[in-house]
């Protein structure tokens, strides 16, 4: 018998590393920015929102593997696999739903076993820094079961009710919060197991904190920041020709 053949000259087997998946609501509309193409179609300097989201998520060296949940019906989804067919990395595509709960849901869904730290990135934070990416992904291999980006609130914030200001809240406590949110992924699972469809939540770490289960903070960017109306297009679009 060759040495090759004997079973205990074999190397021990080590478990297979846990892969880090990044899920892309991208399913949206846009209404807030006007009539045109879902919102994650839309131009920046030449390049659809979605394409500028994925390339960061693929250029930061923490993520293996992307998943895009496209605007429903067979036009998004074609469209969005032909624009992520020129992208390096391992990206696939699933149809979105209703709401961007269900959209991140459905992704969810489709992930491999081996990926057991999920990130949810929006598609229109199309300007987020790799490094924010990396920061969060640290958070959730540190130990944090689910990490978010936040910034300081600069407004003076009050509640109103109609046009009468009922009070002024303490904006010490306020943080305005981004993606990529990270998360370890029974945690994830859990938490969009346990949310209501008919009252879907506006990001998943809220999901989280609907079971009382700790989320975590790291500083956000402002480049972060999300694309809603048309002014954020003639900021994000200023943004962009100063890093050219
Ligand atoms: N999203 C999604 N599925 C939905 C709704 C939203 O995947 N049914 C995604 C959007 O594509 C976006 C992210 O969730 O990348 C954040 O949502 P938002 O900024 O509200 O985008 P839209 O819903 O497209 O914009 P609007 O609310 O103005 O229509
Ligand atoms: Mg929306």
């Amino acid at each position: 018998m060759s040495i090759s053949e004997h079973p205990a000259a074999a190397p021990a087997a080590r478990p297979a590393p846990s892969r880090v998946a990044a899920i892309v609501p991208a399913a949206g509309k846009g209404e807030r920015l006007g009539p045109g193409v879902p919102k994650a179609l839309r131009e920046l300097g030449g390049l659809p929102l979605l394409v500028h989201a994925v390339r960061t998520l693929i250029a930061a060296p923490s993520v293996d593997l992307v998943v895009v949940a496209a605007p429903p019906g067979p036009e998004g989804v074609t469209r969005v696999q032909q624009l992520l067919a020129d992208l390096p990395g391992d990206t696939r595509v699933v149809a979105g739903g209703a709401s961007r709960q269900e959209s991140v849901a459905l992704a969810l869904a489709t992930l491999p076993a081996d990926c057991s730290v999920v990130l949810v990135h929006d598609a229109a934070r199309a300007l987020t820094p790799v490094d924010l990416v990396e920061a969060v992904v640290g958070a959730v291999r540190s130990g944090a079961e689910a990490v978010i980006p936040v910034l300081p609130v600069t407004d003076t914030i009050k509640a109103v009710e109609g046009d009468l200001v009922i009070e002024t809240v303490d904006r010490s406590r306020l943080r305005a919060v981004q993606t990529p949110q990270g998360f370890q992924r029974d945690v994830l699972a859990q938490a969009h197991a346990a949310a209501d469809p008919y009252a879907p939540a506006t990001d998943d770490a809220g999901l989280v904190e609907a079971l009382s289960r700790p989320v975590r903070t790291v500083p956000g960017h402002a480049e972060a920041f999300k694309i809603t109306t048309p002014f954020d297009l003639i900021l994000a679009e200023a943004v962009l020709r100063r890093r050219r």
